[in-house]
């Protein structure tokens, strides 16, 4: 299990990331709080980005945006040289607002709309990453409106099977994502590329699922693709600047498992690369790979405090925490699993029972950790949960009306908050409607958000 790189524990028993106490962390900002360790993020980014600069010199890094975009964070792998793997406006708009270069934005989709076709262009954004015929047609009208050219990437179906959650693959045959390369609407995708006046076909991506412990994987993966970058070169003359093998570097997020080795993915899909080249007469393109969980995953810890406690006999005893699927939906959508330990007080020495670790919200489904292995908790514990960076915020909801929760970058012994926890009126303001009592109304507020505090 990765806990981010300054974890401790304090002489006083409370867990420390980034040198803060999360006693004073849940003391200062609330629970559910969720913590981001800058120097795991750094450290995990520099370590992803120079392990492929070693192994071809033309690599490029982009962080996968839908992992959990915050403004804040995402500086942070600015400064690290970091580009951006977007997926929708909002994404475009925050990863702006973050000082992304939009020339290092790569913007992918099965569905993206031509208001978001024309926020990309407007933008500069790098790379579009075509996924379907529709797409090009709005593509090339957006282009030709704005009187400019846009360089694409071709999304490619190449059927490659991933031994991952179902929910998680996007290359098997059945998928939304992609023009399948078997049956030629790849190619038919391509050719209508190569004859655009507007749009100019520069590589080749695909993306086959997430949490892949399986670098020969990525292999199979980049022969397919240069297969058919030969192909098309071979027809229309067409030459792969850049070949991208998505992400989905696989990271451990139970009590055992181990992250895949990256600098073996990065041999891997470098020989892959070299061997396609030589195969098909092409030039080196530039490999760009764009991880998410494997670069923000291991920086963020959830805190939560326990609350309620029920045994139902013979069967299991339910500890429950103030937050749950509202802000990490992953083990209800996915079977994940995810660990937990005690954050308040060094558990050392103290006899260890098995539990199972049960989310706030209106649903049986809502179970954060099943069979945790922990000591007897007690109402107004803190549980520290791993792990917790990548698709959970990504993925929140206000359900049950619940506030989201508040988010701190912690470092050299300070925490800055980066998102502050959601109000009430915060759930609320997009909602039209006229209360038939104002003056009633604002006083109830008034004492609803006292409620909140
Ligand atoms: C196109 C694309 N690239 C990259 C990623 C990132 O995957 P991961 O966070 O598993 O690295 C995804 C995830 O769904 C994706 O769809």
């Amino acid at each position: 299990m990765s806990w981010p790189e300054t974890t401790r524990r304090a002489a006083e028993g409370s867990l420390e990331f980034g040198g803060v106490l999360a006693v004073e962390l849940a003391r200062e900002f609330g629970t559910p709080l969720y913590v981001f360790d800058e120097e795991t993020l750094r450290t995990r980014a520099r370590r992803i980005r120079d392990a492929f600069l070693r192994a071809y010199g033309q690599s490029r890094l982009v962080y996968a945006g839908k992992a959990y975009l915050s403004p804040a964070l995402m500086r942070i792998l600015v400064e690290e040289g970091i580009g951006l793997d977007v997926v929708s406006g909002g994404e475009i708009y925050a990863g702006l607002l973050a000082g992304v270069d939009p020339s290092q934005m790569i913007f992918h989709g099965n569905n993206k709309s031509r208001a978001e076709l024309e926020e990309a262009v407007a933008a500069g954004v790098g790379l579009v990453a075509i996924d379907n015929d529709l797409e090009i047609t709005l593509l090339e009208s957006v282009a030709e409106n704005s009187g400019r050219n846009v360089e694409v990437v071709l999304r490619l179906n190449p059927g490659v099977d991933v031994h991952t959650h179902h929910k998680m693959r996007t290359g098997a045959t059945d998928s939304k994502f992609g023009f399948p390369v078997w049956d030629g609407q790849a190619e038919e995708a391509a050719s209508r590329i190569c004859r655009s006046t507007r749009l100019a076909l520069v590589g080749y991506h695909a993306h086959v699922g997430s949490q892949i412990f399986d670098p020969t994987l990525v292999a199979r993966t980049i022969d397919v693709i240069m297969e058919f970058a030969g192909h098309m070169h071979r027809r229309w003359g067409a030459i792969p600047n850049v070949v991208i093998p998505g992400g989905g570097f696989g990271v451990a997020d139970d009590a055992s498992g181990a992250d895949v080795p990256i600098e073996e993915w990065a041999r891997v899909a470098a020989l892959a690369i070299e061997r396609g080249c030589l195969q098909h007469g092409l030039p080196p393109p530039d490999l760009v790979v764009e991880p998410g969980r494997a670069i923000i995953g291991p920086a963020g810890v959830a805190l939560y405090s326990v609350g309620s406690r029920k045994t139902v006999p013979g069967v299991r005893t339910y500890v429950s925490v103030d937050g749950g699927m509202a802000d990490n939906i992953r083990p209800a959508l996915y079977g994940a699993r995810y660990a937990a330990a005690l954050a308040n007080r060094n558990p050392a020495g103290e006899p260890l029972e098995t539990v199972t670790i049960a989310g706030k919200y209106c649903e049986s489904g809502d179970v954060l950790i099943d069979n945790a292995s922990l000591p007897e908790l007690d109402a107004g514990d803190l549980l520290a949960v791993p792990m917790a960076g990548a698709y959970c915020l990504a993925m929140a909801s206000n359900y049950n009306l619940s506030p989201r929760p508040a988010v701190v970058i912690v470092a050299d012994g300070r925490a800055r908050l980066i998102r502050r926890r959601e109000t009430y009126d915060d759930l609320l303001r997009s909602d039209v409607f006229e209360s038939p009592d104002h003056a009633r109304f604002d006083e109830r507020r008034l004492s609803a958000k006292k409620g909140s505090l």
